[in-house]
């Protein structure tokens, strides 16, 4: 009797093996789809905080340092081998140049040895992309809030890949904003994970600072002058001997910050009709910011969907999730590939309604 072999099942998700080091994250995951196989994140804070910012030389040394002792972790962790993965995502930008080229290189070397193709990501979109983990049967059109060290965008995704900028800051990005209060009440960097902390010991309507723009017609932001107006009132106040409570200062900012963000937000939610909006980048991570959003959102009869805190800041998981979207629409490229710095969320020029 001839024997039928069995029919071969095939997994239409490749494995991806994806390296983000845009900035001062080293990371290495093993994504499968919306599966994460494994995520290893090494961050450099302790390395740039006595200088108060992230020196980029320093940055793209310490990638090189970690990334091979992250791959090695991850392998293990993710139970695979190299010459399993189908294709390896790397951050193209936008970024700091240095650290960009040693996540490249590193990216290119493997791509030789394993002769696979490589998908260079937008960081951007991999932020937005970091909310399929907690959702994965998301369905566009969708808002998504981007709100991390150098970006705030208010971005309509019409369907993955397509996106359309509603608005973006003028100034300032939150993130920056929260780190530049943060180092003006004496707190160290990164500024916004202490501005939260501090702000659970103040009284967020003690002082009465400004909302930018919270009331221009367009879905711009401005976030420096908020910055300006909280440092003068601190100085007016030390001048006057009366001094402050940090604290008090820092939930007054937070707030004053996250009511704008929701305000412009959900008015756009409302225009654009969506059913769903999305908050990504690290100052998604801030817990009064979720709760807010939450309760408006349940007021709105929204969807309101946030990647895990662990995915909100930087991470190689949403590169690899969004490079596993672009590789099985055949964009991916070889070792030509390069890094790009400045690089822009690719936007789309149609109407949208
Ligand atoms: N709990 C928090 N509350 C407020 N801000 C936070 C919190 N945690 C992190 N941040 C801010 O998020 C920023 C880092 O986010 P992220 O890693 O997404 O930025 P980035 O990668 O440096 O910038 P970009 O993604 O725009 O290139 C920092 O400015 C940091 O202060
Ligand atoms: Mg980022």
């Amino acid at each position: 009797m001839i024997k039928r072999a069995e029919p071969r099942i095939l997994n239409p998700e490749p494995l991806v093996l994806a390296i983000e080091t845009s900035c001062d994250e080293t990371a290495v995951a093993f994504t499968k789809g919306y599966e994460v196989l494994s995520s290893q994140i090494s961050s450099q804070v302790k390395v740039h905080e006595c200088y108060g910012g992230v020196v980029p030389e320093l940055a793209s040394r310490k990638h090189v340092i970690a990334l091979n002792f992250l791959l090695d972790k991850a392998l293990k962790e993710a139970k695979v081998s190299l010459s399993d993965v189908d294709v390896i995502a790397i951050t193209k930008g936008p970024g700091l140049v240095g650290a960009l080229m040693v996540g490249m290189t590193a990216a290119k070397e493997i791509a030789l040895v394993l002769e696979k193709p490589i998908v260079a990501v937008n960081h951007i979109e991999a932020h937005i992309f970091s909310i399929y983990k907690n959702k994965p049967t998301l369905k566009t059109p969708f808002l998504c809030l981007v709100v991390s060290g150098g970006h705030t965008m208010l971005v309509y995704v019409e369907s993955l890949g397509k996106y359309r900028v509603l608005g973006e800051t003028l100034d300032d990005a939150a993130g920056e904003a929260f780190d530049k209060v943060a180092k003006f009440l004496g707190y160290p960097y990164p500024g916004g994970p202490q501005i939260e902390k501090a702000s659970i010991k103040g009284d967020e309507d003690k002082y009465d600072l400004p909302r930018p723009m919270i009331d221009s017609k367009d879905y711009r932001f401005s976030f420096s002058g908020l910055k300006t107006a909280l440092i003068y009132k601190g100085r007016k106040l030390k001048e006057k001997g009366e001094g402050y409570k940090r604290e008090d200062l820092a939930a007054s900012f937070q707030k004053a910050v996250v009511e704008v963000l929701a305000y412009k937000a959900f008015k756009a939610a409302k225009e654009y009709e969506v059913k769903s909006l999305a908050v990504v980048g690290g100052v998604a991570s801030n817990t009064y910011l979720r709760e807010y959003f939450e309760k408006t959102a349940k007021k709105a009869g929204i969807e309101f969907i946030l990647p895990e805190k662990n995915l909100s800041t930087d991470n190689a998981v949403m590169v690899g999730f969004a490079a596993s979207y672009h590789y099985k629409n055949e964009d991916y490229s070889n070792l030509k590939e390069t890094v790009s710095p400045n690089l822009r969320l690719p936007v789309t020029t149609a109407s949208i309604k």
